[in-house]
């Protein structure tokens, strides 16, 4: 691993990859008692993408990482470190990053998976960010990739409904302007809320077995309601804390890119923000809650879009199960 002089971590390059299938509300309404209607009104979501069996996470994570790749202008082999956030990876162990690593071909450097559900991924920037700024890597590869649609409850309609899957990645590298990059991070957790959303099986509380996979202890257990406001609350806290600590308030933003859960959680931590509408992005219409995915997903769209300029500042903030919350301030 590279042991360089220390500099302001910043992202060279994202990708991004969502399988082709497209499943609308019209699609789910056939399958559980619900409807377009309720929702886009409670939610914000149209349609989502969903793999098609066969599909494992570590390939999704080579479809985004190669295009952050090519981005970036780096080549796979020049990778110092590779972090992947995912609460769906291919087996428990060995990690998704090291399926990945040997999908890139490549082999050497650290490579590790983040298990903090929907702030995955900035869990994982801000340990590349310690490793890039530090001087201890030069090149850092972060992903959050999910197939959430493995271990859904498809005939529960209050979770169903609300994920897609996909996988987002960014390339990491010293930044050659101290005033360009990762400007600052707080991640936090509450694990006090661990039962308001959780997957109790498969693990040593519940081992698998027949019992187990018959109770549905391998699907996402949710409490809607309860994560709505601690979602808004903890979201809301930890974009307040970064923007603090860079001496800015929300309207100083050029873009706000929230985890892409829910279109009411958004409006509200934006509002609370003072964010103005038109510098929030929104894309859990065509997406759902790709969780760990959802972030890094929603920067490429928003890149290869050229709505980015150099000195741009851009705060991305997530909350998921843990609890686990935390926010990122970026300047472009
Ligand atoms: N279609 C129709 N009716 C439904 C559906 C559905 N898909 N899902 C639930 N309902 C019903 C419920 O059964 C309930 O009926 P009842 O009154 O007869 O019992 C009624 O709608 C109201 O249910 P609530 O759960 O109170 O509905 P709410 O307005 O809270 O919306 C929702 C539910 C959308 C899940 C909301 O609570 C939410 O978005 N919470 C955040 C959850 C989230 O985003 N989790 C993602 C993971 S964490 C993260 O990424 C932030």
């Amino acid at each position: 691993m590279a042991d360089r002089a220390p500099a302001r971590a910043r992202i060279l390059g994202t990708g991004s990859c969502v399988p082709d299938n497209v499943v609308t509300n019209f699609d789910l309404a056939k399958r559980v008692d619900t409807s377009d209607e309720w929702i886009q009104e409670r939610t914000g979501i149209r349609e989502r993408r969903i793999a098609l069996p066969g599909v494992r996470t570590s390939e999704l994570c080579e479809d985004a990482a190669r295009r952050a790749l090519a981005a970036a202008g780096v080549e796979p082999a020049e990778l110092d470190l590779v972090v992947v956030a995912t609460a769906t990876p291919d087996m428990p162990f060995p990690s998704t990053a090291c399926f990945l690593q040997e999908r890139l071909g490549i082999r050497g450097q650290m490579a590790f998976d983040v298990t903090a559900a929907c702030t995955g991924f900035l869990y994982g920037l801000t340990i590349a960010d310690q490793f890039v700024s530090t001087g201890k890597a030069r090149r850092a590869l972060v992903i959050g990739a999910e197939l959430l649609s493995r271990i859904i409850d498809w005939e529960d309609r209050g979770t169903c409904v609300l994920f897609g899957d996909g996988a987002g990645a960014v390339v990491l590298g010293p930044s050659e302007a101290q005033d360009r990059g990762i400007l600052a991070t707080r991640m936090a957790a509450d694990g006090s809320f661990w039962s308001i959303l959780n997957l109790p099986g498969g693990g040593t509380a519940h081992p698998t077995t027949l019992e187990t996979v018959g109770a549905g202890l391998h699907k996402v257990k949710m409490h809607g309601n309860e994560v709505f406001k601690v979602a808004v609350r903890s979201l809301h806290e930890m974009a307040e804390a970064v923007l603090a600590e860079a001496g800015l308030d929300g309207r100083d933003l050029s873009l706000f890119i929230p985890h892409q859960a829910n279109r009411r959680i958004i409006d509200a931590v934006s509002k609370r923000l003072g964010v103005p509408v038109d510098k929030v992005y929104v894309n859990v219409d065509r997406f759902g809650n790709t969780s760990s995915a959802s972030i890094p997903i929603a920067l490429d769209e928003v890149v290869r879009a050229g709505r980015l300029s150099p000195g741009d500042t851009v705060l991305l903030d997530a909350f998921g199960g843990g609890v686990t919350y935390g926010a990122a301030l970026l300047r472009w």
